[in-house]
This record gives structure tokens, C-alpha cells and sequence, in this order.
């Protein structure tokens, strides 16, 4: 279903949030605004493999409707891993709920209804995703979320973070904010629809810079750390325990 969100609709103004009117139009909206989407499930699921032991658990943070889930489950699923789906909103996880359901091939996937501000309790895990989830976390509950997932990884384990970013130096940031926003142009949104959505996700996204993001992964105790996806300000972090 079309994303018409900013459109016209009773959303214009508000907070941005992740009830049913969203998950409804989500796999458009991020189509249309996330770039490369699709090359970033694809590159999220190709680690994924890399790191995915026997009898291990692989988390999906914030999983939405659960793309990352499908991928994973139907690349996965002739091996045993428990893959484990987080999400806070109930209308997020009936739908990936639904697509999990109809998806002949993948393997069994639970979702779990959990608000990962709080202690989230991972454990045994191989592979951690957290794809354009931790900008939703509240700036004071990061440093925990981080060392949580560390801990909760099994030696060798991977982190593997998308983020949308911001730049400390304000002409870098002004220049990829204009990028992004000819982007989205480009993918039918107009100005208007634009300014609103930006309007309703300040406070609620809050974006780091690309260093920032990887100095918290140090201070987890991640040693390991590297780029595998960058495009202006989206950035993917791979990060070995
Ligand atoms: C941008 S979406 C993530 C996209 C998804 N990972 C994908 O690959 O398509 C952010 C998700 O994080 C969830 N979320 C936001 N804050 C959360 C929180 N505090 N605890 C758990 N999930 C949260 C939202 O409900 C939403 O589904």
C-alpha cells in the first residue's frame, strides 16, 4: 500500500509513531525512503550466514514487518538457529506475524512484544541485527542497549547496526540532508509531504554521527569494528565480538 502518510491525512500533525495507519503503508515507506533498502536486506542476510552457529539464537531488532525476518528465515532454513524477532508495536508485529505465516519455506521465527529501552535479556546469540532500530532508542538507554548486545553475543558473534546519521561538521550535514531529500523527490514524495515527516520525527529519530556510533561499540567492548554500507547518511556497521 502506497505511502501517503504526509500526504493528507490526520498525521500531518503529531509525532511520527509506529501504529497501525504506519505498518500498514511501511514496506513502501521504507522502499521509498530508505536508499538501497533492498541491497541493505540483502547485505544484513549475506553476514547473517557468515555468522549464524548451530543452536545459537539470531535477534532481529525492532524487526517491523519482519523483511529481515523472511530473508533470514528462508536463507536459514534448513539450519538449527532460534530466530528471534523484537519489536514494540503490536501492529508491527501482526503483520510480520502475518507475512511469517504465509511465507511457505522460511523457518519458524518468534516475535517477541518488548520495549528494548528496557533490559532486553539476549543470550546465546550468534548474530545481533539492528537495522534503523537504535536511532528509535532513547539517547540515555543506548550505552545499556550496546553493552546488553555484547554481552549477549557468543565469542565471535556479529553486531550488525544500520543507522541513519548525522555529520558534526554543518556543511557536510547540510549537503547530505539536501542529498537525501532529492532522493526522496525522487521517489514521489513531495516538499510538503517531506518537511512534515521530518517535523514529526525530531526528538523521536535521533540520529548520531557515524564516529559517535562507533565509539559506543568500543565502549561495549567491541574491538572489531568496520563499514560495510554507506551512502551519505546511512551508514552499516559490522561489529565481532
Ligand atoms: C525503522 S523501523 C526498523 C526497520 C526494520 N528493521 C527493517 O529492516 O525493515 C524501527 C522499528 O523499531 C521499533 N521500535 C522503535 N522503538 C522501539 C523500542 N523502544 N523497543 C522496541 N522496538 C522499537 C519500531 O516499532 C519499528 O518497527
Amino acid at each position: 500500500m502506497k505511502d501517503t502518510l504526509y500526504k493528507n491525512t490526520s498525521k500531518i500533525s503529531g509525532k511520527f509513531n509506529f501504529d497501525e495507519d504506519t505498518a500498514r503503508v511501511f514496506n513502501d515507506m521504507l522502499r521509498r525512503s530508505v536508499p538501497h533498502y533492498h541491497e541493505i536486506q540483502a547485505m544484513i542476510c549475506s553476514i547473517a550466514k557468515k555468522f549464524a552457529r548451530r543452536n545459537s539464537n539470531i535477534y532481529d531488532l525492532g524487526c517491523s514487518t519482519g523483511t529481515t525476518l523472511l530473508k533470514i528465515s528462508t536463507a536459514l532454513s534448513r539450519f538449527p538457529v532460534i530466530i528471534i524477532g523484537i519489536d514494540n508495536s503490536e501492529a508491527m508485529l501482526k503483520k510480520a506475524n502475518t507475512r511469517l505465516q504465509s511465507s511457505g519455506s522460511a523457518a519458524p521465527c518468534t516475535l517477541i512484544k518488548k520495549d528494548l529501552n528496557y533490559a532486553s535479556g539476549f543470550k546465546n546469540a550468534s548474530v545481533i541485527i539492528s537495522n534503523l532500530t537504535l536511532q528509535f532508542i532513547r539517547p540515555i538507554n543506548r550505552e545499556r542497549l550496546l553493552s546488553e548486545i555484547y554481552t549477549g553475543l557468543n565469542t565471535n558473534g556479529a553486531f550488525i547496526l544500520v543507522e541513519k546519521i548525522t555529520s558534526k561538521n554543518q556543511k557536510i550535514k547540510r549537503t547530505f540532508d539536501g542529498l537525501y531529500h532529492d532522493f526522496k523527490l525522487k521517489n514521489g514524495y513531495s516538499k510538503s509531504e517531506i518537511s512534515r515527516k521530518r517535523e514529526a520525527l525530531k526528538n523521536v529519530l535521533i540520529p548520531y554521527a557515524a564516529e559517535e556510533n562507533v565509539r559506543l561499540l568500543k565502549k561495549s567492548g567491541f574491538r572489531l569494528i568496520d563499514v560495510f554500507f554507506r551512502w551519505y547518511n546511512f551508514c552499516g556497521i559490522l561489529a565481532i565480538k
